[in-house]
């Protein structure tokens, strides 16, 4: 008998089960035998032990630099690729595996917690899957912002990057494009609304990370009072020394929102000034989140936990 050579074997294999080209991988330091195998220098310390996973717009990059300011908190080594975040569970640097993400963070110092954002994690369907494979137990803080600010900040933030897209359409016409809409336009559609559909995203982390290690930060509240948001999620993480955000956060009146008493504002490509949203784009979008925004309700309602402000105005 005969049978095919093994790669046409593997290659007919995976045309039937696409889902299985990249492994998963796992974490090493759950397994005795495995940690016999590593090398020394491979440390368990090089894992992160809290994530801010988005999304996009939101606010990540404050909370990330408001969590950078605390003395035994260290972010992830900065990529310049993809500037502070790291990227690794939602695109191709999954295929590089566990020693790329690793580079990424230092030995861990005595008593300080490393942690990462990407803000790409929150609605990429393959992350909450992988990063539950290799961190089990990091805890995963999410911002749920209101969505329809937060898809005309994403509009916003690609027209200053002179995105050829969206310097030819209005933001009414990208997110009133339909079916028979061209291709490049429905996709920067997508990718404008999508994120905002909060429900879904969440309810794919909780097919795998369990209820009380998730933290939902209030969007609204990291604007107006990071300091209360700071303060819980200080708790949240169980981290050391607690430290009062009101001596390190002060309220800027030209940038028109909270900076860092020593490190200042955050660049100001964070906080722009734009015209606010017109009426009928206001209309379309409360119409399309109003559902997904309904199933949030419910969502919180059952894993007992409070509304965002926004959501609690927004029927
Ligand atoms: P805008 O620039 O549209 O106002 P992200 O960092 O996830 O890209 O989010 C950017 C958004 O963070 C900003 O959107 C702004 O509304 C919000 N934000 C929250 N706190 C901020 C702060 N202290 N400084 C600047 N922007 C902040």
């Amino acid at each position: 008998m005969q049978t095919p050579p093994p790669v046409a074997i593997a290659k007919k294999y995976f045309s039937m089960y696409p889902d299985e080209v990249l492994p998963i991988w796992t974490n090493p330091c759950d397994y005795n035998k495995h940690m016999e195998i590593w090398p020394k220098e491979k440390s368990c310390d090089h894992f992160p032990s809290f994530v801010i996973v988005g999304p996009q717009k939101t606010g990540t990059t404050a909370l990330h630099t408001f969590l950078e300011a605390h003395p035994s908190l260290k972010s992830s080594k900065k990529d310049p690729q993809y500037f502070e975040e790291v990227q690794f569970f939602n695109n191709k640097n999954y295929a590089y595996g566990i020693d790329w993400y690793m580079k990424h963070f230092d030995d861990a110092e005595k008593g300080v917690m490393q942690f990462e954002k990407s803000a790409n994690y929150f609605d990429n369907e393959f992350t909450p899957q992988r990063m539950f494979a290799l961190l089990p137990n990091a805890k995963i803080v999410i911002i749920l912002a209101e969505p329809a600010r937060r898809a005309y900040s994403w509009y916003q933030h690609l027209r200053s990057h002179e995105d050829p897209v969206v310097m030819n359409y209005t933001f009414f016409e990208v997110v009133s494009s339909t079916e028979n809409s061209p291709r490049h336009l429905r996709d920067t559609r997508n990718r404008c609304l999508k994120p905002g559909e909060y429900s879904t995203h969440l309810t794919r982390w909780l097919k795998f990370y369990p209820k009380n290690q998730i933290f939902l930060v209030d969007g609204d509240q990291l604007n107006k009072d990071p300091i209360m948001t700071m303060n819980k999620l200080q708790k949240f993480i169980a981290v050391a020394p607690y430290i009062d955000y009101y001596k390190m956060l002060r309220f800027d009146k030209e940038k028109g929102f909270y900076c860092l008493v020593e490190q200042g504002c955050l660049s100001p490509s964070k906080g722009r000034k734009y015209v606010p949203m017109d009426a009928e784009s206001q209309r379309l979008l409360k119409n399309h989140y109003a559902p997904h925004n309904a199933q949030l309700r419910t969502l919180l309602t059952d894993l007992d936990r409070p509304h965002p402000r926004w959501l609690m105005t927004n029927t």
